[in-house]
């Protein structure tokens, strides 16, 4: 959605860092994955091979509209969402879309003729395919895809906090924070009623707004509607914006434009940010500030050289030594935001969203794709869950199994041991703590194998990657494949829920999506990608002290460390 968007923006950084996630076939990736998630991929095999025109048309996402013909988008036409119900699945993920936002009279008439889609159902198709996170190919979409799907398209305009019904005075009405609690209430009959875990999810845009309502969801969900079996959980993605001075004067700074845009919404912000910041309500649209006070669990994706953000910083091209150091100093400020959160995965990228991209799943830290480190955050979150219930109403009939299950746990905690379960059917209880109980014996058994075969193998564990520069993808995928099968086990083991890239240069490491010439279309990297916008390799050479024959020789990895310790 974002790129579109940037398209529009005309800014000379969308121009230069115009990228595309380049579609890999993605096959070789799912393969390594059985090894490890074998439950999963046996139990789900037989609909994989269904024939393919069938299932398309079974697995669309369909059009609904809300039951409540009050809750429109910006130009009062009915808002709505896109469902596809998995019956074999208790769990659900709501998916909020993202696209900017606009704040004043003068940004909202411009977005209307530029970015109407943005504003009006009025040209809402009947179906909808949604990737990455949202597909229902198991390939694409390992661990949630046969989970219930909800896509809520964004037609509101305000990072989904408005709460402003339409009036005769103005042209366009902002109730993004009512349309996600309508969908909620809409979704109880189709389903979500029995469900046990709902994710709302949400990509720019939509990830602040997942991090704007997801206490409220919550609080409708349990004190509300009294549904307090359903885990909810959050996942910001791309939505977690700094609001620092931009680095040249913008006729849009963030601050400013938020300011503006929450009394124009009349944003709704989660309750006790609003107390901390009683003077500075918008504030809490920026997830450093709103994030501690927050209640429930949420996981963060951000990368560190957000384009979004570099657009609102009006950074530019990055020609000059002031502006490598301001974009350094970006994703410094960003890493430093992170301090204090508990799940976030943040690669060392310019890129911007990544949760319904189609090939998701090659974007990596450390070898760990983002849809493993939330798989495996899920996993955790739900285990926490199931203790805290132990004393509740709802699983009232599995009392005397969960206090077995506690010591487990705790058994389970003292081996340091990550439980990559896959747990679709958790509401099944009681079937699943007799395979675990079963699973646990086989586990200890394996762990012990694995850490003397691990002590044995690799000494210090890791460091064994493939070159950062091969210009060899085949070559590449083969390495880490072979890298990946010697770590299966030690894999499992670095389930944890802290990942920021180390290094501080954007795309220095090579699981970056792939840049692209934004007129040719060719991959390319980085340097590469400067020099055709005719970057004046002078310049850079002087920023970085050498001459330019130096420069120009060098290797690519070379000067990318080079880079990346000019911010050191
Ligand atoms: C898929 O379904 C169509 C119609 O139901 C049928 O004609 C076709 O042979 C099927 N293809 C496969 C590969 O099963
Ligand atoms: C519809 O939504 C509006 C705005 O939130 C609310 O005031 C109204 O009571 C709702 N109507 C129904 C029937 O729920
Ligand atoms: C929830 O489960 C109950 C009991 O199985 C069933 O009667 C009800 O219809 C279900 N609700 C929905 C919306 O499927
Ligand atoms: C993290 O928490 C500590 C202690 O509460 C606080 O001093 C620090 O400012 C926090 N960091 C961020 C980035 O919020
Ligand atoms: C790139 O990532 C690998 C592991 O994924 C790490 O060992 C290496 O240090 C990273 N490179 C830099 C320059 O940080
Ligand atoms: C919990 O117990 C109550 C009363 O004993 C019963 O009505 C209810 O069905 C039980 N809930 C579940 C989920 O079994």
């Amino acid at each position: 959605m974002f790129a579109k968007l940037m398209n529009h923006t005309l800014k000379m950084i969308s121009l230069w860092f115009s990228i595309c996630m380049a579609f890999h076939s993605g096959h070789g990736e799912v393969t390594l994955e059985q090894p490890i998630y074998t439950n999963t991929i046996q139990r789900f095999e037989n609909p994989g091979d269904q024939n393919s025109t069938q299932e398309n048309e079974v697995k669309a996402l369909k059009k609904v509209f809300l039951s409540n013909r009050s809750i429109t988008c910006n130009d009062g036409s009915q808002a709505g969402f896109y469902l596809r119900r998995s019956h074999s699945s208790t769990k659900w993920i709501i998916f909020l879309e993202g696209g900017w936002y606009c704040y004043d009279v003068h940004s909202c008439r411009n977005r209307w003729l530029k970015q109407r889609h943005f504003m009006t159902s009025s040209k809402w198709p009947e179906t909808k395919d949604v990737g990455g996170m949202l597909s229902p190919n198991i390939k694409e979409n390992p661990f949630w895809w046969n989970t219930n799907h909800v896509f809520v398209p964004y037609c509101t305009s305000d990072s989904w906090s408005g709460t402003k019904p339409p009036s005769p005075n103005d042209m366009f009405s902002f109730m993004g924070s009512f349309i996600v609690r309508q969908v909620i209430r809409d979704l109880i009959p189709l389903g979500l009623e029995n469900s046990t875990d709902l994710i709302l999810a949400g990509s720019s845009a939509g990830g602040t707004g997942v991090m704007l309502n997801l206490d409220y969801v919550k609080e409708l969900l349990h004190e509300e509607l009294m549904l307090t079996q359903i885990n909810v959980r959050g996942v910001t993605d791309s939505g977690w914006f700094l609001d620092r001075t931009p680095y040249a004067p913008t006729n849009k700074p963030a601050v400013e434009a938020i300011r503006k845009g929450m009394d124009m919404w009349r944003g709704k912000v989660p309750r006790r940010c609003r107390e901390e910041y009683m003077s500075e309500p918008w504030r809490c649209y920026f997830g450093y500030r709103l994030y501690p006070t927050l209640k429930s669990e949420l996981f963060v994706f951000q990368w560190l050289f957000d384009e979004a953000q570099m657009d609102v910083d009006n950074v530019g091209a990055p020609v000059t030594k002031q502006q490598w150091d301001y974009i350094h100093k970006m994703g410094d400020a960003l890493r430093q935001s992170f301090e204090n959160v508990s799940a976030i995965f943040a690669p060392s990228c310019i890129s911007h969203s990544v949760l319904t991209k189609r090939d998701w799943q090659s974007v990596k830290i450390d070898d760990i794709s983002v849809a493993e480190a939330l798989h495996c955050w899920e996993q955790k979150t739900s285990r926490r869950r199931l203790k805290r219930l132990k004393n509740g109403k709802v699983l009232n009939n599995t009392g005397a199994r969960l206090g077995k299950r506690k010591r487990r746990r705790n058994q389970r905690k003292t081996l340091g041991y990550a439980n990559l379960l896959n747990n679709d059917d958790r509401a099944n209880v009681q079937d699943a703590s007799v395979k675990m109980k079963r699973r646990r014996r086989n586990r200890i058994n394996r762990k012990i194998q694995r850490n003397k075969i691990r002590s044995r193998k690799h000494p210090q564990n890791s460091e064994n990657k493939p070159s950062l520069t091969s210009n060899n993808p085949t070559l590449d995928k083969r390495i880490s494949r072979s890298v990946l099968q010697k770590n299966r086990w030690p894999r499992k083991r670095h389930c944890i829920h802290r990942r920021l890239e180390r290094c501080s240069w954007p795309q220095c490491n090579h699981s970056c999506p792939r840049l692209h010439n934004p007129f040719t279309g060719e991959e390319m990297d980085f340097i590469e990608l400067l020099k055709s916008f005719g970057l004046d390799m002078n310049s850079v050479a002087d920023a970085l002290g050498i001459d330019i024959q130096t420069l120009n020789n060098m290797d690519h990895a070379e000067l990318l460390n080079l880079l990346t310790q000019q911010s050191n």
